[in-house]
């Protein structure tokens, strides 16, 4: 039979009730990484709305692996209460909580969108970023301090993933995700365009995939046999132009990733430098990229880009073009998509009994 949006889905002994997945969107709420009431009336709405997966924002593994200063985190075991009290509210609801683990390499140290996303230097607040080579963001005007990682301290970020992992474990997480894409810290070691390393971490495709599959084994290491891990890869720079990561290094990461226990591939794109060139921004337009890699691997894999409504993300399973169907910004507009999705596609699914009244009627 057919898989659609409402058809369980498992992964080792986690049941997933539906295929819709909330994207990670930083909110850059906290204080200090920590997690507080809007983590957990924004996340456990969209858990009442029926999302199958509910995941945290990006989740700095230690504090310069912020994107801004009001990132979430998970460097210290005093960030793991918060936490918990948002895992245990989405699992309540019937969804599963899920946290996504993250680096934002030399795209650290940066005020929050609203503020304007510029680069705040250590004496205002900010930190000296750390990136594979010395090759900061283009900025307009003076870039952050940037620190070009010894291998000492590249081992020191894989310590930084695992630790976090362990918190998560704790904060009673049943997903852990891998942030490795959107030219935050992993992919720059993916790209050849932020990677100019010549040693063990760069030049090869051996060598820039390593960090990756380091810190994927490491989290896979820690979280337990029963539980999924999940990672998100950008497929392509979108720089055709000059030698970069793209498709076909992303299917032969994808491969090596499904042999290191990974559950789930996440395919989104982008993010290594501003000269992208995004071929189509329309309904579904990374969609493309997440079916060639479930196509060419045997991992299974989730589709996020442009993909708005019920029909569509329907369309995704139904033909068998990704596993998942994640939904980023339509869940800011909706917290209830998934409710309101299976009105749509007429399937059935139970509201939260203190709403029945106002299911609407078919
Ligand atoms: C994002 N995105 C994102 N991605 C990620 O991997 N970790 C994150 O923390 C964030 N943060 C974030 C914040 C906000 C406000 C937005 C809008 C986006 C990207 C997001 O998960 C998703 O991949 C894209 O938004 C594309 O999907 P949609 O929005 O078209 O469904």
């Amino acid at each position: 039979m057919t898989d659609t949006l409402f058809s369980p889905l498992s992964f080792r002994e986690t049941e997933v009730p539906n295929r819709v997945m909330v994207s990670p969107m930083c909110q850059y709420s906290s204080t200090d990484g920590f997690a507080n009431d809007w983590h957990l009336v924004h996340l456990g709405s969209r858990a009442v709305g029926g999302a199958g997966i509910v995941m945290t924002e990006a989740t700095a593994v230690s504090p310069e692996g912020r994107i801004s200063p009001h990132d979430l985190g998970i460097w210290s075991d005093e960030h793991v209460e918060s936490l918990e009290r948002i895992s245990s509210f989405v699992e309540s609801m019937g969804s599963v909580p899920a946290i996504q683990l993250a680096h934002a390499g030399r795209k650290a140290s940066k005020s929050r969108p609203w503020d304007g996303s510029d680069p705040i230097c250590p004496e205002d607040g900010g930190w000296t970023t750390v990136a594979p080579s010395d090759v900061p963001w283009p900025y307009e005007g003076e870039p952050p301090e940037l620190h070009e990682l010894t291998t000492q301290e590249i081992a020191g970020i894989v310590d930084d993933f695992r630790a976090a992992a362990v918190r998560a474990l704790d904060a009673g997480f049943e997903i852990a995700e891998v942030h490795a894409a959107h030219g935050y810290l992993l992919h720059e070691f993916l790209s050849p365009v932020t990677n100019r390393r010549e040693d063990a971490y760069g030049g090869s495709f051996e060598n820039r995939t390593r960090l990756v599959r380091e810190v994927t084994e490491t989290v896979r290491g820690v979280w337990p046999d029963d539980k999924p891990v999940f990672v998100r890869i950008s497929a392509t720079d979108w720089l055709d132009d000059r030698d970069s990561w793209d498709l076909e290094q992303s299917v032969r990461l994808a491969d090596d990733l499904d042999d290191l226990g990974v559950d789930l591939v996440d395919v989104s794109a982008g993010g290594t430098h501003p000269d992208q060139q995004i071929p189509n921004t329309g309904p579904g337009y990374q969609v493309p990229y997440a079916e060639v890699i479930s196509d060419e691997t045997d991992v299974r894999v989730g589709a996020v880009g442009g993909i708005r409504t019920a029909r569509h993300a329907d369309e995704v399973v139904s033909n068998g073009r990704a596993d998942l169907a994640i939904v980023g910004r339509e869940h800011l507009r909706d917290p209830y998509f998934a409710l309101h999705a299976a009105e749509d596609l007429n399937a059935d699914t139970e509201w939260p009994p203190q709403y029945r009244r106002a299911v609407p009627r078919r």
